[in-house]
């Protein structure tokens, strides 16, 4: 039998429609499209860290339950003591856990939207119903009375809120997270990838309600390569939670760095207020490039629109001029004309600028 016919008949439809995730190229370009830390550590880390490397033993399967990296965790990030702890290959395998777990005939997940668009890919592909609801323009604020509709209407399994907002930029109203949360049936889980850029966050909300998670990673703080996000919320949810992770999901390199990473996290501190000073920068330059619309964001990067010349195209001769941004014009209607730019080393920012302007002067 022909290799379709075989995957036409056993692979779900809902899996043969998706796609697989389109992560840009960048050899040898400015690389400011996904949220990285720009900056290396400092050289004496990077030895400590390698001698830290050599005594870890790779022919041993890692500690599954991972205690000693779940304290430092819960140390350095002040999670609330009643909170359990759940650890991910990245936060991305932490929603695909909750997914699987709540996937089932009639269960939706629900997210504003324009948001991160894994909630929508990973509910299509574990056949969970996704529900969005756009946000308000011009603010991307979010849209209360709509979300409590359909909350009331598809009565959710689990609503994503990412705050602040990936490719918006925002924080959503805290009194709005709270009063969702106090009218779903199901959980909210409280995305906080970018909170170190915020200076804000929602973790005190684990203390007030029982139906409330909150997830970060340590990607956008400086180790997107190394693969770590956690989960802390109520330790019965998180139970649940447990028996679908893959019991040696973060490996022993992943543990030791991480820990090691930990104990600096002085260092990162630095390279991050470092880059929200240099995203306030950013943003007044965008502000005063003529032919932009730039919106403020807690985050380490910032939305913008072309009004000149169409997003793709700006893109493209951004790529040419050498800068890889990300182009997130099709996304979403709200989204028309737009382009995301990561904050990056004041250098790279400058670069981008430059570009910027003589890509829509050429115009
Ligand atoms: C809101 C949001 N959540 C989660 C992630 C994924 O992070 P991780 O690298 O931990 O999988 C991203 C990455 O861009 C994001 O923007």
């Amino acid at each position: 039998m022909p290799a379709e016919d075989r995957i036409r008949r056993w692979v779900r439809a809902s899996v043969r429609a998706a796609s697989v995730y389109p992560v840009g190229k960048a050899p040898g370009l400015i690389k400011l499209d996904a949220m990285e830390n720009p900056y290396p550590w400092p050289e004496p880390m990077r030895e400590a860290w390698l001698r830290r490397l050599r005594n870890v033993a790779l022919n041993r399967y890692p500690d599954a339950e991972a205690a000693g990296l779940k304290g430092q965790l819960r140390a350095v990030f002040s999670l609330p003591g009643s909170a359990g702890i759940l650890l991910g290959n990245g936060s991305d395998e932490i929603i695909q856990i909750i997914a699987c777990a709540l996937s089932g005939p009639g269960a939706s997940l629900l997210a504003p939207e324009p948001s991160f668009a894994m909630y929508e890919s990973i509910a299509k592909g574990t056949d969970l119903n996704y529900v969005g609801v756009p946000l308000q323009a011009p603010d991307f604020s979010l849209d209360v009375d709509a979300m409590l509709a359909a909350v009331e209407r598809v009565q959710p399994a689990v609503v994503f809120i990412a705050w602040p907002n990936n490719p918006t930029g925002n924080l959503f109203d805290r009194n709005a997270v709270e009063c969702i949360a106090r009218s779903t049936p199901g959980i909210v889980v409280v995305d906080e990838a970018y909170h170190a850029f915020a200076g804000a966050t929602l973790m005190p909300l684990l203390e007030q309600y029982d139906n409330v998670l909150v997830m970060r990673t340590l990607s956008k703080l400086g180790l997107a390569g190394l693969r770590l996000g956690f989960l802390a919320g109520p330790p019965a949810w998180l139970l649940e939670f447990e028996k679908l992770r893959l019991p040696y999901n973060v490996g022993v390199l992943v543990q030791e760095s991480a820990g090691f990473f930990l104990e600096h996290i002085d260092v990162l501190q630095e390279q991050t207020r470092r880059l929200c000073a240099d995203r306030e920068r950013l943003y007044q330059a965008l502000l005063k490039q003529p032919g932009v619309t730039v919106w403020p964001s807690a985050g380490n990067f910032l939305l913008f629109r072309t009004d000149t010349m169409p997003a793709s195209e700006v893109h493209e001769r951004l790529k040419r001029a050498g800068l890889l941004v990300r182009c997130v014009a099709d996304m979403h209607p709200l989204l028309a004309g737009c382009l995301r730019v990561t904050v990056g080393t004041a250098g790279e920012n400058d670069a981008f600028l430059t570009a910027l302007s003589e890509v829509l002067a050429r115009h």
